[in-house]
């Protein structure tokens, strides 16, 4: 069964061909980084106008890819939450029109179930159940997979997610859009010990995240220093954010496994790609007697791929959209889509 997927729930615009929701094929990605890196973040109005320019090319060259044409497509898959609300539209509308003009079934996939989906497509595939941590810039989630489309959120972020932490932070060192990378590449020449940054903590959900915290106390750093006109280590201060968020993220993560008894564990999202992060990662997994599952870098960032490989298991689930499909900006992950 092969699956065109489109994805363009942020500033990629992405599309991609994956057959048997386990062999890529194809899996193009347009990257609107470079235009909104000027305003330090996504500009939701700049990101739909790009979609709507790139994304038939982006599809026909993931078909190109491919080396198919559409009459060798199965169904199309698109990504329908969360997200912006007028990158997700651009996304649904071209997916609406591909599969009402061809007869094919359109497949609504949960962007986060995508990250995960990740898994299914590497070199060494997962197979639930098993427990995942989410961390993208919009979602820090730790989520039991239990099948393939049934899930339990453990824990979640109060606030800022994970990877919009190292936005907020590297623009206040002016270290350059995405935040994550910048703040690696800033981190590697600096002492990860120089600074001790305050961890939130839940009594009544200790898997729950919060790194507003942390982001406000590293904020109001730099403006101290700066009004002091001393220089900013901003080394020492990104190590240190860096070791304290991926320490965070894991000693939530690994204390929820021990209440599970799960021993396949995965990581998936654009902040999945931290180096930091993908190193700690495997060690706690063995420490704790199991194995980490950890998706290649270009399956970690917005793309269709995964969109794909989770579309398989959504179709076999009997979750098909009508041409009534809408997007939503928030949906619970454990949320199956139903019609209306
Ligand atoms: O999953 P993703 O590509 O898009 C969303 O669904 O949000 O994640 C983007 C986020 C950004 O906040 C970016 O700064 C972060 O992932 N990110 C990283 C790294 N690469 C990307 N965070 C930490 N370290 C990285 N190497
Ligand atoms: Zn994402």
């Amino acid at each position: 069964m092969n699956i065109l997927a489109i994805e363009s729930s942020c500033d990629e615009t992405a599309a991609a061909v994956v057959a048997d929701g386990r062999k890529i094929l194809s899996n193009v990605v347009y990257t609107q980084v470079a235009l909104h890196a000027e305003y330090g973040g996504v500009v939701p109005e700049i990101a739909s106008r790009k979609h709507v320019e790139k994304i038939s090319s982006v599809a026909m060259r993931a078909l190109a890819d491919a080396e198919m044409e559409l009459r060798d497509v199965d169904a199309v898959a698109v990504t329908y939450a969360p997200g912006l609300i007028g990158a997700l539209l651009t996304g649904i509308s071209f997916a609406k029109g591909l599969a009402y003009g061809c007869g094919l079934p359109l497949i609504p996939v949960h962007h986060l179930r995508g990250h995960i989906a990740a898994g299914y497509i590497s070199e060494t595939p997962i197979e639930p159940p098993f427990l995942a941590l989410v961390v993208s810039g919009g979602h820090s989630h730790i989520v039991r997979v239990d099948d393939y489309t049934s899930y339990t959120v453990l824990g979640h972020t109060r606030d800022d997610a994970a990877g919009e932490a190292y936005d907020k932070v590297a623009r206040v060192l002016g270290a350059g859009y995405p935040g994550g990378p910048a703040i690696e590449k800033l981190a590697a020449g600096g002492d990860s010990k120089a600074y001790h940054f305050p961890v939130a903590n839940f009594d009544d959900s200790p898997y729950d995240y919060s790194f507003s915290g942390v982001k406000t106390h590293v904020v109001n750093l730099v403006h101290k220093l700066r009004q002091s006109g001393d220089t900013i280590p901003a080394a020492d201060i990104a190590a240190s954010f860096n070791a304290t968020v991926v320490k965070t993220l894991l000693d939530k993560f690994f204390a929820a496994a021990q209440q599970t008894s799960l021993k396949k564990f995965i990581i998936a999202g654009g902040v999945a790609a931290n180096r930091l992060l993908r190193n700690e990662f495997e060690r706690r997994a063995a420490a704790a007697g199991g194995k980490a599952y950890i998706p290649p870098m270009s399956l970690c960032g917005d793309n269709a791929a995964m969109i794909a490989a989770q579309g398989y298991y959504e179709c076999m689930a009997g979750h098909v959209a009508g041409l009534d499909l809408n997007g939503y900006p928030t949906m619970n992950i454990a949320d199956n889509y139903s019609r209306k």
